[in-house]
């Protein structure tokens, strides 16, 4: 078991360093893992002027998995495009060929009244967005900003798939559904789209191998609505690229903190990169305050989907479970009044909690 640290920007190292205390557990029970460190992002530009610099490429691709932190801070933004710390994921992502993005959203039930949604509404949601990755307009061709004519300024992205990336993406979704409540909604555009009309078609292709999964169809917008209208509909959510990224930061609000949601993005061989789904939150780099618990859920999908260990993926999730109905709070998802616990006394609790588990 080979994991590539990759702990990034701004939170980042702060987080990497409570799902390492678990790994080392794990290390000192006997379990044969071994980590290496690397520089990506802003980390990585600083050092080798380059957001993925070609070490940390191989050692990726060398790895069962990648355990993912941050990328990303606003002294990065001015950069040139291709050394934007952004890039250096979306070509890593592209490198590995991750093309099936798991985002799970999950509303603990001591934290229902964390939601900015009624707590009616949230109650036991438990869904699944699974994003493509490694195509859409993210990736099509052309893309750019040029001059016309006419002299005027025009930006242009292209979305495209084929429906092999269709297919492929399709059957994670329908098998996702297999291993949970049967229910898959395909989310496009096809009214306005045509890129997503072949979506919808190669979805219902799909859905002949899977007569025991119930799929559904909706737009986008209709999507975006619906899941702060009646969240409890959608069991499994897949979707292209783009609408994946808004639909999977709308879906984490449901669940009350973005600290607490973890993410896998897998190829066809199972191996794949684990990242929280929050971004690098320069606001609080350093202050020791970050919520590491979207790291250890990340490294508990590590587990899980890449390694094929779903006992340990299991304790650790327990683990997670345990110190939240125990009342341990980092700040964001703290309310008034309560103790709040740094990220290091955090990551402590749930070494404790395994410990206490095993
Ligand atoms: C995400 C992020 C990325 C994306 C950015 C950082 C490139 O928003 O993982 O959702 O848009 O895919
Ligand atoms: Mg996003």
């Amino acid at each position: 078991m080979n994991i590539a640290l990759l702990p990034g920007d701004g939170i980042g190292p702060e987080i990497m360093a409570e799902a390492e205390k678990v790994i080392d557990l794990f290390v000192a029970e006997g379990e044969p893992i071994k980590t290496q460190t690397a520089l990506v992002g802003g980390a990585a530009v600083e050092v080798y002027d380059d957001p993925l610099p070609d070490d940390t490429l191989q050692l990726c691709l060398a790895s069962s998995a990648v355990l993912f932190g941050a990328i990303g801070g606003p002294q990065y933004d001015t950069l040139p495009r291709p050394k934007r710390p952004e890039r250096g994921l979306l070509r890593l992502r592209k490198a590995m060929d991750l093309f099936a993005n798991l985002r799970p959203a999950k509303v603990y039930d001591a934290l229902a009244d964390s939601s900015t949604l009624k707590k009616e509404v949230v109650a036991g949601l438990d869904m699944m967005i699974v994003r493509e990755l490694t195509g859409d307009i993210y990736f099509g061709e052309p893309r750019g900003i040029h001059t016309n004519e006419q002299g005027l300024r025009v930006g242009v992205n292209t979305m495209t798939y084929d429906e092999n990336e269709i297919k492929r993406v399709a059957h994670w979704g329908f098998q996702a559904a297999q291993k949970r409540r049967g229910m898959l909604c395909s989310v496009d555009k096809m009214n306005v789209l045509e890129c997503t009309q072949l979506w919808r078609d190669v979805v219902m292709e799909v859905a002949r191998e899977y007569p025991d999964v119930t799929l559904t169809h909706m737009l986008v917008d209709n999507a975006a609505m619906q899941l702060i209208r009646r969240p409890q509909q959608f069991d499994v959510i897949v979707t292209g690229n783009l609408f994946g990224d808004i639909l999977s930061d709308e879906a984490s609000m449901l669940t009350g903190s973005i600290g607490l949601l973890p993410s896998a993005s897998l190829n066809q061989s199972g191996q794949g990169l684990f990242e929280p789904i929050h971004g690098s939150a320069p606001d609080i780099a350093g202050q020791g305050i970050a919520n590491p618990l979207a790291q250890i859920l990340s490294l508990a999908m590590l587990f899980r989907y890449s390694l094929k260990r779903e006992d340990l993926a299991d304790r650790v999730e327990f683990a997670v479970e345990e110190v939240i109905n125990q009342g341990m709070r980092t700040k964001d998802i703290a309310k008034a009044g309560e103790r709040i616990l740094s990220t290091s006394a955090m990551g402590d609790a749930v070494v404790a909690a395994l410990k206490n588990n095993n």
